[in-house]
């Protein structure tokens, strides 16, 4: 997708990459360098770079990089146009409409329409009349007026089409209506709604645009699974959507979760009920997954927002499973994380009925860290009262202890361990350290396996780079160059440079984008190209320019460069396009059977 000349211009003018990132990241400026900590990774020490200049951010931790609209795009989890509507609507600019994917953006639109409407539609009807069943099941549940409005919680009429004939009378095609997933075709071929009998959970992103549904049955009789959720549609993308977050976002429920200070968290729990009767006990902080696994996007999405969770899954072996899977999922994305002990109850929802919001409060306090949890499930697997049992507890602990990377904490565990089952520390910890050393042997023996196979990781954005090593170094260093003097462009031409001569495939593609932006306008920065290339494209490139660009100064020095690229092209037309593109495999066989002929 293009975006228009003029309109990028403005763009570049007013959404200075140092204005923007300050506003997520916490810079420091030293001279010319300006760096803070990346957002994109965890991390202590500063390796996160942006450069007024090239208007371009690098993280040389973790190699994240590109323009001011690749940074929205992923501190915001946008897609490229919604980063430009983002920044536009930031500083006040319009995205010129024709330059918008118009049919896309048009149905998404009225997709969001709908579901609008169908929210409503769905609250009215709760207070119908005909909602009478569903209403006083709500109120069963304990939940309030204020509560039902703040969710905007409705019903879903008995009936196979009253929001379809809603939905006409509106001037919603029947097209939309499926495209939304709020009807579908029935057997017959008649148009129906999907969601009939059902009390409905409108599900907002962070926007505030309703952009699906879960709907729950109202006694165990009716047909269909408990809860119904919407399909995915172009507004809705199931793992990127957390219940209730479009109100958790703002929470200032905070406690002291980590070492420095009270800071904000989030609550995770497993369902719709959990999630609403915390907030209705005043945990405004609860979120929750609609009906799938925790996944890495919405932990992102909580990595922006808080430091930290308290995981408050079902207290059933499922939830407890559920429990140590989003443990080391949120863990892995370096937030602070603990799991809450349930007990008496099955979930949150009912623990807060049986004991009250207060007493929840205080579980919460004492949440417990994973290791303790998995501590604590493994002392009741076993009979330690008996010798064996106390063998096979010790066992299993010693596995789990081996895992805690911090030696203090591993310590508090181990003489906790030896206390309850009346085993010397010493023993304990000699077996953990046991572990602990074949565990590390075997990620050696791993790791050199790997080198012997493999001379460098695959890079995945030149797959050629492996095997043309020093070809498409030099690219990059061109590349990188033709960035930070635009005027070498003239040498590149001189000496009938084009994309044919380039090396890889990616050099070739890189190449002639960037002299199509060198020869059609005035600009070449990473802007330019970031409706074009993808994000790992746009985080290479600004490695390139960071790390390349700066090595090269003058002319001469460029074209020592492009006598290089030369010298490389002519080391392939030589070695023959055949032998480039070998696999592996291929490529042992061909060595093999050439020294066999030579014999
Ligand atoms: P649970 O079965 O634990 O339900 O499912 P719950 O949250 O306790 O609901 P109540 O209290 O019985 O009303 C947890 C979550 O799993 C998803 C829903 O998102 C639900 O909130 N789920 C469950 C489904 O998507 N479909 C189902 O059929 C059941
Ligand atoms: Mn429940």
């Amino acid at each position: 997708m293009a975006l228009s000349e003029d309109f990028l211009n403005e763009l570049r003018l007013r959404c200075d990459i140092e204005t923007i990132i300050s506003q997520y990241v916490v810079l420091k400026k030293r001279g010319r360098s300006i760096t803070g900590l990346c957002p994109f990774h965890s991390e202590k020490t500063p390796s996160f770079h942006v450069s007024s200049d090239k208007q371009l951010f690098y993280c040389f931790g973790c190699g994240t990089g590109g323009d001011v609209i690749t940074f929205i795009m992923k501190i915001e989890n946008l897609s490229y146009i919604e980063a430009v509507e983002f920044l536009a609507a930031k500083v006040g600019l319009e995205v010129p409409q024709n330059n918008v994917d118009d049919k896309v953006s048009k149905l998404k639109g009225r997709i969001l329409e709908i579901n609008r409407e169908t929210a409503k539609f769905f609250y009215k009807a709760l207070n119908a009349p005909q909602g009478a069943e569903a209403l006083s099941y709500l109120k069963n549940r304990k939940l309030d007026d204020k509560t039902i409005t703040r969710f905007g919680l409705g019903f879903a009429p008995n009936s196979w089409d009253s929001l379809v004939k809603h939905l006409k009378k509106k001037g919603f095609s029947e097209y939309e209506m499926v495209a939304a997933q709020v009807a579908i075709k029935s057997r017959k071929d008649n148009l129906i709604d999907f969601f009939r009998n059902r009390v409905m959970f409108p599900i907002i992103d962070l926007r505030g645009n309703v952009v699906a549904f879960g709907g729950r049955k109202l006694s165990e009789q009716d047909n269909g699974p408990k809860y119904l959720n919407s399909p995915e549609t172009p507004v809705f993308q199931k793992n990127r959507v957390l219940y209730a977050m479009n109100f958790a976002k703002t929470s200032q429920y905070s406690d002291t979760l980590s070492k420095n200070g009270r800071d904000r968290y989030f609550i995770l729990c497993e369902g719709y009920m959990d999630v609403i009767a915390l907030h209705q006990a005043g945990f405004d902080n609860a979120v929750a997954p609609l009906g799938t696994a925790l996944t890495e996007n919405q932990v992102n999405i909580m990595s922006k927002y808080v430091p930290g969770v308290v995981i408050a899954t079902d207290s059933d072996e499922a939830g407890q499973k559920a429990a140590k899977r989003s443990f080391e999922l949120i863990d892995k994305a370096g937030l602070g994380t603990k799991i809450l002990k349930l007990r008496d109850a099955k979930d949150p929802d009912e623990y807060i009925k049986k004991f009250g919001a207060e007493r929840f409060g205080m579980l919460l306090n004492d949440s417990i860290s994973a290791i303790e949890n998995e501590l604590e499930a493994i002392m009741k697997k076993y009979d330690t009262d008996t010798d064996s049992g106390k063998v096979q507890a010790l066992k299993e602990a010693s596995k789990a202890l081996a895992g805690i990377n911090n030696a203090i904490e591993r310590d508090v565990y181990i003489s906790r361990l030896s206390q309850k089952l009346s085993v010397s520390s010493q023993a304990i910890a000699q077996n953990v350290n046991n572990i602990i050393r074949q565990r590390q042997n075997s990620i050696k023996r791993q790791e050199r396996a790997n080198l012997s196979v493999n001379v460098s990781p695959k890079d995945t954005v030149n797959v050629q780079k492996r095997k043309l090593l020093s070809a498409a170094v030099c690219e990059e260093w061109i590349l990188g160059s033709l960035f930070c003097h635009p005027d070498f462009y003239k040498i590149l031409k001189n000496e009938q440079i084009d994309s044919s001569s380039f090396v890889t495939d990616w050099g070739k593609k890189m190449f002639s984008i960037i002299e199509n932006v060198v020869t059609s306008s005035d600009t070449l920065d990473l802007m330019s190209l970031s409706g074009v290339l993808s994000p790992d494209e746009m985080s290479r490139m600004a490695e390139v320019i960071t790390k390349d660009g700066s090595r090269i100064n003058t002319s001469e020095q460029f074209s020592e460069l492009i006598e290089s690229l030369k010298k490389e092209k002519r080391k392939q037309s030589i070695s023959g396009d055949s032998i480039k593109m070998l696999d592996d495999q291929s490529l042992k066989n061909l060595i093999e059977e050439i020294s066999k002929d030579k014999k």
